[in-house]
């Protein structure tokens, strides 16, 4: 079968060289010509573990090619998966107009039935309204379907994630389209992956109330972590007992400085802001985008408490990436917390194994440093945000001999804090 994939971002990228791999006949489109050239030579823009590999190895193959037409794309595919950027406005809602642009050539260059696939995050609704543009900008009436098939993929092991997915949602209004559907994601299908067949609007719901789920667990457990801390419970405990039942489940219940990254701050905006305009009022997921600002300011505040005025004070920060695995700095807590230690005057030095070249840009002052050990040199406190595995491993008796003073403000709770005393730290971790 031969797809095209429209936006070669993180999703666009992931998507072609997974279906690539599931013997597919792919062409990756973007319309930045500097970028295509440099996927053409090989550079991948994105830090992803594992994509880069799977990219050569399809392109060697001949199942692969990048290009900047769009037409080349549209004619040559049955299948027409539209990756663009959905970036956030200021109010939270989403900018549709890649999208749009796109589905106005999709239909300039329709040559017979195509299935048009929304894989971006879109808006409830945007389905039926992509459908709708398609149609209007027809020359002639040619059959056509969308579908709306919202991708779960984690930066990090976003490969792992479209390869054995816990589900695959396909939003759509002809039979023939599902079966299309099912032809692309055929291993899928035979290795009997749920397939939620549903209608567009609730395809389009599905991921918004996944994101905003997921982004509630954790919140709810950095909440319940910074009271574990005031009444001398363990939140590592609690979350084990909590996520045994079955109910609840384990995963997303490890405190933290707050989520980041681009999807679960943009998508609780952009719900928030669906819900207004339809006067409804999403109060948890209302109240969990204020609590995750809170928790990235309450950081400081531990840092404060450890180290006293922060005034001209030296803080080493590891990690700068909302997690590890990325070079994805957007909304990242490491970078709120830098800002602020800085607002407050400290000096900030910092180590990340990939994101440095991203926060240079946005970050002002910061001694970026080689490795954990030159970040703490004469520092009052270090300061681990983003879990690197690097940083599971620390020589701390290095580490403690570079510091000025031997604080430790572990926001991941990757050491344990019995053995940090023992070692004679001052540690702190969250809700320990
Ligand atoms: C998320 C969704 O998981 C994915 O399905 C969707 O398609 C895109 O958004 P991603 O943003 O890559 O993926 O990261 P994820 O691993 O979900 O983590 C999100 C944030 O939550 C990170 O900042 C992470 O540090 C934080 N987190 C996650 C915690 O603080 N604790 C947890 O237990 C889990």
């Amino acid at each position: 079968m031969n797809i095209c994939i429209i936006g070669t971002g993180y999703v666009g990228l992931v998507t072609g060289a997974c279906l690539a791999e599931f013997g597919m006949n792919l062409v990756c489109i973007d319309s930045e010509k500097e970028k295509i050239e440099r996927l053409k030579g090989g550079h991948i823009p994105i830090f992803e573990p594992g994509l880069e590999d799977l990219l050569k190895k399809n392109v060697g193959q001949g199942r692969l090619r990048f290009s900047t037409e769009i037409k080349d794309g549209v004619t040559s595919s049955l299948v027409i998966f539209i990756t663009v950027g959905t970036p956030p406005n200021e109010d939270g809602s989403s900018d549709l107009r890649q999208v749009e642009r796109v589905a106005r050539e999709v239909a300039r260059y329709m040559n017979g039935y195509k299935v048009i696939v929304l894989k971006s995050t879109v808006p409830i609704g945007t389905s039926r309204r992509v459908k709708e543009i398609i149609r209007s900008h027809q020359s002639e009436p040619i059959h056509f379907d969308v579908v709306c098939n919202p991708e779960y993929q984690r930066e990090g092991s976003a490969i792992e994630d479209f390869m054995r997915p816990d589900r695959v949602t396909i939003g759509a209004e002809t039979e023939q389209a599902v079966a299309i559907m099912k032809d692309v994601y055929s291993p899928l299908y035979l290795n009997e992956t749920p397939f939620v067949m549903t209608n567009f609007e609730t395809a389009e719901m599905i991921k918004y109330a996944s994101n905003a789920f997921l982004a509630t667990k954790v919140t709810f457990i950095n909440e319940i972590a910074n009271l574990c801390e005031k009444v001398g419970a363990d939140v590592h405990h609690v979350a084990r007992a909590m996520g045994l039942d079955g109910r609840i489940g384990r995963k997303f219940l490890h405190p933290g400085p707050g989520f980041g990254g681009s999807c679960f701050p943009k998508d609780t905006r952009a719900l928030v802001a669906m819900a207004k305009e339809k006067r409804e009022h999403l109060g948890v997921v209302h109240a969990v985008i204020e609590a995750n600002d809170r928790q990235k300011m309450k950081m400081v505040g531990k840092v404060r408490e450890m180290v006293g005025d922060l005034n001209g004070r030296t803080v080493g920060i590891l990690g700068l990436s909302f997690k590890p695995n990325t070079d994805d700095i957007r909304e990242s807590p490491a970078i709120v917390i830098i800002q602020e230690l800085q607002r407050e005057g400290a000096k900030v030095r910092a180590y990340d194994p990939v994101a440095m070249d991203a926060a240079k840009v946005v970050l002002k002052k910061v001694k970026f440093c080689s490795d954990p050990y030159e970040t703490v040199l004469d520092c009052d406190a270090l300061v681990l945000v983003t879990e690197w595995n690097e940083f599971r491993h620390l020589e701390l008796s290095r580490i403690k001999q570079n510091l000025k003073e031997p604080v430790f403000i572990d926001l991941r709770n990757v050491y344990e804090p019995s053995q940090m005393k023992s070692l004679g730290f001052r540690y702190c971790g969250i809700g320990r």
